[in-house]
């Protein structure tokens, strides 16, 4: 109900003045962050800090049911909240109460506390559940990818809807634990450290820790016959590798690429730093897809390496570490501080190798679109949800980095491509930010160079080098 006071202003003011801030109600978190591509991703009201995963999967059936148990905090006071989540839900605990839950579109469960919670209160917020999530589709897509002898979860931005409960936006990371438990002979693979591994009854549980904040899209599980490979780096770190056992001619050229891993990285550090995570690796399943992605700390391969040894995507997905994983994205538009950098760590790969040099690739590049090709549309610094992996944010951002290159020179830039982690790793950023950065850095005002490459429709005028087009 609602009352229209007629009182003189000055009355008015001290009736508002006596209301304490506290008798303001709780009211329900966001059902989303507020990201312009997917407004309802992640949620408002609380924060992870951590998300403990303890998990059961069944190959045959494809049965994946567990516990997830998140700490939270609330940044509001809160009557209700929301998890982005797919699977069927069986039972929710707040802070030890059973909580009211509902389902709303097709990946919010709503859950409602037995008691609001304050404004910086801590909850442990316990989710049972179960399904088989490569028969649950959300806008007729699932990015759970079943294979003859286990399953993988890995796609962006969408992945985690499929696997546990989640907050599910980049600007919410948090740590890891993931045990999985998967029948004697099979292996489950997550990121980070394996802290160890036993067997029970026929069912063999692999305890993985990932330390460092990491975003939703970016935890991994992979399950199937795999046959692991372990090492470390010269300083110490642990290297494992997962290959399925399944992938038949390709499998030579597989390893051929992941085992690279560790030197591969190793050489990333001269560009970008101390690799910023506490162990490294890969994981190669027997799946049907056909991209990768930079899972933290153990990219997800796809198979088919039909060309042979690929470890310039081994160099993409490895600069992701630092480039999308350590510094992540704040809105899903802001993804070539993501894939512009990956992008270009490959024309360095290239380089170091002897197969031609960035400046060689980017005028390359430049020259292998015409002008009226659609490549050029597409603006990487906001493609729109719909091109957020299209090839001008690979391609024309990294052209974009070789014509800042070319602008401030090498010094300013390489100390950039350096200093940028090292400043901004463990959180998230935006394009604009960086545009900022690199003119901090360089002294010089790079606005028209960055409108140019990455907010402006159609072939820039001028090449990466500077020089006119042909
Ligand atoms: N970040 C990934 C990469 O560049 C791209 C993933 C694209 N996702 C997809 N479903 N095709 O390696
Ligand atoms: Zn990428």
């Amino acid at each position: 109900m609602r009352h229209r006071l007629i009182v003189p202003g000055a009355v008015a003011a001290s009736l508002l003045l006596a209301i304490p801030a506290s008798a303001a109600e709780p009211s329900p978190g966001a059902p989303g962050v507020g990201d312009p591509y997917y407004p309802d991703y992640g949620n408002g009201g609380y924060d992870v800090s951590h998300y403990d995963l303890r998990l059961k999967y069944q190959p045959e059936n494809d049965k994946l049911e567990g516990t997830a148990t998140l700490l939270t905090t609330a940044t509001q006071d809160l009557s209700r909240f929301n998890l982005d989540f797919a699977l069927d839900v069986s039972e929710v605990r707040v802070n030890g109460k059973k909580a009211e839950f509902a389902t709303s579109g097709a990946h919010e469960l709503e859950i409602t506390p037995a008691k609001p919670l304050k404004k910086g209160e801590r909850a442990t917020v316990v989710v049972r559940y179960a399904g088989t999530p490569s028969k649950v589709k959300v806008n007729g897509f699932t990015s759970w990818h079943r294979t003859k002898d286990g399953g993988v979860a890995a796609n962006e931005p969408e992945a985690a809807w499929w696997w546990f409960p989640s907050n599910d936006h980049p600007t919410d990371k948090a740590s890891y634990d993931v045990s999985v438990a998967v029948p004697d002979g099979t292996q489950a693979i997550s990121n980070g450290t394996l802290q160890s591994q036993r067997s029970t009854a026929g069912w063999t549980r692999y305890n993985w820790r990932s330390r460092a904040p990491q975003a939703t899209y970016l935890a991994l599980l992979a399950v199937g016959k795999f046959d692991i490979t372990k090492s470390e780096t010269d300083s110490g770190l642990p290297v494992i590798n997962a290959y399925s056992k399944d992938l038949g001619e390709n499998d030579g050229a597989a390893r051929a690429s992941v085992e690279r891993t560790g030197e591969i990285t190793e050489w990333l550090e001269g560009y970008f730093g101390k690799y910023p995570f506490e162990a490294l690796g890969g994981v190669v399943p027997n799946t049907d897809t056909s991209y990768a992605l930079e899972t933290q700390t153990r990219p997800f391969y796809s198979p088919g390496f039909k060309n042979g040894a690929n470890t310039s995507l081994v160099a993409h997905e490895l600069a992701h570490q630092w480039y999308g994983d350590s510094v992540s994205v704040r809105q899903w538009k802001d993804i070539w501080i993501n894939e512009g950098f990956a992008s270009y760590a490959q024309w360095l790969w290239s380089e170091d190798q002897g197969e031609g040099t960035a400046q060689e690739l980017a005028d390359y590049t430049y020259a292998s679109y015409p002008a009226d090709d659609e490549f050029w549309q597409v603006k990487p610094g906001d493609p729109g949800a719909e091109n957020q992996f299209h090839d001008a944010v690979y391609d024309r951002g990294a052209m974009a980095l070789q014509a800042l290159r070319n602008k401030i020179g090498d010094k300013d830039f390489f100390a950039i491509l350096k200093g940028w982690p090292q400043e901004r790793g463990g959180g998230d950023a935006t394009v604009k930010e960086f545009i900022a950065y690199a003119e901090k850095v360089s002294g010089e005002k790079l606005g028209k160079l960055f409108d140019t490459w990455l907010f402006t429709p159609g072939k820039p005028a001028t090449g990466p080098t500077g020089k006119s087009a042909k």
